[in-house]
C-alpha cells in the first residue's frame, strides 16, 4: 500500500525514483506522483497524477539533470484519486515538498489548533504535514520543525521531504508505516521497501519508529524526536532483483502459482537435514513453554493460519486460536497464562498486525514472526522469526506465500509431535502433486469457461476443507469480482441456500473421508435446487463425475493441494473478464494502514 522512493546523491534521481516506484508498484495504489530538482537551473518540478506510474513517466521532463527528487504511490485515504491529493503535497508558500504513506489522525484537531490561517489545495491529511514543518521553520531549524511536527502527529506515517530552500539536504521519518534508507557509494535512497534500493544500495537500515534521518548525498544522521543520535546498524541487501521479473509468463500470479512445487523443495532443503527438521532451538522452545498458541494475522495469511491451527492441535497437540489481526488489535480475549504470539504475515508489513504486536510486547509476551520478508518490520520486532523461503511474491493475489505458509506451520508442529510420519516425504510429495495439476492447468481454463458465467459463487467444504474454501473464494473475489463466498458445507441449510438459483455455481472441495459423504449430501441439496456444482476432490474420496481430482497426500496436508485449481480457477476467471490479474481494484499488497 503507497510506496515511498527519495533520493539524493550524484547519480540520475529520476531513473532511480521512477524504477523504484515501479518496483513498489505490486504494493497497490491509485495515483504516483515525483518532485525533481532541476540541477541545471536550480528550480523544482513537480509532476504528479491519478493513474499508473507508466503515466506519471510519460509527463515527467526528461530534459534536465537531476540528482535529488521524492517519488510516491498513494493509495488514497483522505480524498479521491486526482491530481490534485496525488502527492507530493506541498506547503503554503511551496517552500517544503512531503510524500507520506499512512493516515494523520489527528488531522482536523491539527488544523484547528495550529493552521487555521492555512490555505488548503488538497483533501489530504498529509498536506497539514506540509504546512506544520512551514509554520515551525519560521522559528527553527528545519530539522526542529520536523521533528516538532512528528511530535504532534498522531497516526502512522513514513515521510520524505524536500526543502526547496537547500537541495543539498533530503529528511525522512516515520512512526508505523515502513521506511528504510538504502546506502551505496554514490548516493542515499529512502523507500517504503528494500525492493526500490536493490541495484542502487548495498547496505540498508530499516528506521525505527519515531525517528528523523537528515541526509546529505554522502552521509546520513538518524535522530530520535529531541535530536539525539540513534545508533544504528547497516544490513547489507541480498534480494536477487531478477527473481521479480515476470519471465516467459504473463502475469506474477501465474508465475507464482507455477513456482509452488519449487518454493515446496526450497523449503525443504532448507529446513530438513535428512528426515530430520532443522529449526532453531529457540523457537521449538518457546512453542514447547507456551501453553497456547495465538495466530494473528489477515486475509489469505489468516486462512494459513486456520490450516495452521488444525496442524498445531492434531499433530503436536497445542491448543491453538486462530485471530483476525484488525479485530484482536484493540479486543484482548481473555489470554491462558503463557501464550505464544504467531503473527503469519507474506509482507511483514501489515500494520494490523503491528498494532497487536506492539500491544503484547508492552504486556511482555513472547511472540513469532512467520513471513516471506526477512528484513520487514514484523520479522525484526518479534522475539523469533521465521522465513517462509517463497521467494517475492508480486501479484496482489497471495498463492505461493500460503503454500509456504502452511509447509512451514507444518514444520513448526512436527518438531513437537510424535513424528508419526516421515515429513519430509510427505511435503515431497505435496510437491510432485502439485506439477500435475499445475499439467492441467488447460483443462481448468476450460472447466472455468462452463462454470463461471453468473455474478456470484460459492465454495463449500467440511472440516480442513472449510478453511481451504475461505481461501479459494478469496482468491476469486478479489481478482474476478465475481462475488464468491466460503462456506462451511452443513451451514448452507440455515440461511444461505436461499440465494442458490438456477446455475449459480458451487464449488465442493472434499478431501477427508470421515466427512466426505456429508459434504456429498449439501452438495446435492444444492444440486436439487438448481445449482451447477463442480467438484475438487482427493484420489481417495473422488466419485466419477468429479471435475477436477487430485492426489492422496497425508490428509492435514490437503488444502495444499485442492487450493492450486482455485487458484487457476481464480486466475482464469479474472483473464477471461479481462481484468488486472496482478493489481486487482482497491486492493494493495503491503496493507501497512489499519
Ligand atoms: C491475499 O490474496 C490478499 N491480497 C490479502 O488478503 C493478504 O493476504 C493480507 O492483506 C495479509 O497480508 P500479509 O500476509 O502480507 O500480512
Ligand atoms: N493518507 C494519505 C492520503 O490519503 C496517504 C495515503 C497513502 O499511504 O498512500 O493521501
Amino acid at each position: 500500500m503507497c510506496g515511498i522512493v527519495g533520493y539524493i546523491g550524484t547519480e540520475d534521481a529520476r531513473g532511480i525514483i521512477l524504477n523504484g516506484l515501479k518496483r513498489l508498484e505490486y504494493r497497490g495504489y491509485d495515483s504516483a506522483g515525483i518532485t525533481l530538482f532541476n540541477g541545471d537551473d536550480d528550480t523544482f518540478h513537480v509532476y504528479k497524477d491519478k493513474g499508473r506510474v507508466a503515466h506519471l513517466e510519460e509527463i515527467t521532463d526528461f530534459s534536465y539533470r537531476s540528482v535529488l527528487g521524492i517519488g510516491h504511490t498513494r493509495w488514497a485515504t483522505h480524498g479521491v484519486p486526482n491530481q490534485i491529493n496525488s502527492h507530493p503535497q506541498s506547503s503554503d508558500s511551496g517552500r517544503f515538498f512531503v510524500v507520506h504513506n499512512g493516515v494523520i489522525d489527528n488531522y482536523k484537531e491539527l488544523i484547528t489548533s495550529h493552521l487555521n490561517e492555512s490555505v488548503f489545495a488538497s483533501d489530504t491529511d498529509t498536506e497539514v504535514i506540509a504546512h506544520l514543518i512551514e509554520k515551525f521553520s519560521y522559528r527553527m531549524s528545519v530539522s526542529e520543525a520536523i521533528r516538532k511536527t512528528m511530535s504532534l502527529l498522531e497516526g502512522s506515517y513514513a515521510l520524505a521531504i524536500i526543502d526547496t530552500y537547500n537541495p543539498y539536504k533530503l529528511y525522512a521519518c516515520k512512526n508505523k508505516s515502513p521506511l528504510v534508507i538504502g546506502v551505496g557509494d554514490n548516493g542515499v535512497v529512502v523507500a517504503s521497501d528494500v525492493m526500490a534500493c536493490v541495484g542502487y544500495s548495498d547496505k540498508f537500515v530499516p528506521l525505527e519508529d519515531k525517528t528523523f534521518v537528515e541526509i546529505d548525498g554522502a552521509t546520513y544522521r538518524i535522530m530520535d524526536i529531541i535530536g539525539k543520535v540513534v545508533p544504528h546498524v547497516e544490513k547489507p541487501i541480498d534480494v536477487d532483483y531478477f527473481n521479480i521479473e515476470k519471465g516467459e509468463y504473463s502475469h506474477f500470479m501465474l508465475k507464482e502459482i507455477n513456482e509452488q512445487p519449487a518454493v515446496l523443495r526450497n523449503i525443504i532443503g532448507a529446513y530438513f537435514d535428512g528426515d530430520e527438521v532443522l529449526l532453531n532451538g529457540e523457537i521449538q522452545q518457546a512453542i514447547r513453554d507456551s501453553d497456547r498458541l495465538y495466530i494473528v494475522a489477515a486475509g489469505t495469511s489468516m486462512n494459513a493460519g486456520q490450516i495452521g491451527r488444525e496442524l498445531f492441535e492434531k499433530m503436536a497437540g497445542i491448543p491453538t486460536e486462530v485471530h483476525i489481526a484488525s479485530e484482536f488489535a484493540y479486543n484482548l480475549p481473555l489470554l491462558s497464562k503463557n501464550p505464544l504470539f504467531i503473527f503469519i504475515s507474506q509482507s511483514g508489513e501489515t500494520a494490523d498486525l503491528r498494532a497487536v504486536l506492539v500491544n503484547i510486547k508492552a504486556k511482555g509476551y513472547r511472540s513469532l514472526t512467520i513471513t516471506n520478508v526477512k528484513t520487514s518490520t514484523l520479522a525484526r520486532e518479534a522475539d523469533h522469526f521465521v522465513e517462509i523461503l517463497a521467494g517475492p511474491e508480486i501479484a496482489v493475489a497471495s498463492t505461493k506465500a500460503y503454500t509456504a505458509q502452511i509447509a512451514i506451520l507444518a514444520i513448526l508442529a512436527y518438531g513437537l509431535s510424535d513424528k508419526h510420519i516421515n515429513l519430509r516425504k510427505e511435503l515431497s510429495k505435496v510437491a510432485i502433486s502439485m506439477e500435475n495439476i499445475i499439467d492441467k492447468r488447460d483443462y481448468i481454463d476450460k472447466l472455468v469457461k462452463d462454470y463461471l458465467t453468473k455474478r456470484n459463487c460459492f465454495y463449500i467444504g467440511r472440516g480442513i476443507d472449510y478453511y481451504g474454501c475461505l481461501e479459494s473464494s478469496l482468491k476469486l473475489k478479489e481478482i474476478s469480482y465475481i462475488q464468491t463466498e466460503g462456506f462451511a458445507a452443513g451451514e448452507l441449510k440455515h440461511g444461505t441456500i436461499a440465494l442458490i438459483e438456477q446455475d449459480t455455481p458451487v464449488i465442493a472441495i472434499i478431501s477427508q473421508r470421515a466427512i466426505a459423504k456429508n459434504t456429498r449430501s449439501n452438495l446435492n441439496e444444492v444440486k436439487s435446487r438448481g445449482a451447477k456444482t463442480l467438484v475438487i476432490a482427493t484420489r481417495g474420496v473422488h466419485e466419477p463425475d468429479d471435475q477436477i481430482v487430485v492426489d492422496d497426500v497425508y490428509e492435514l496436508f490437503s488444502p495444499m493441494l485442492t487450493v492450486v485449481p482455485a487458484q487457476f480457477i481464480a486466475y482464469y476467471a479474472a483473464l477471461h473478464r479481462g481484468y488486472d490479474i496482478d493489481k486487482p481494484r482497491n486492493l494493495a499488497k503491503s496493507v501497512t494502514v489499519e
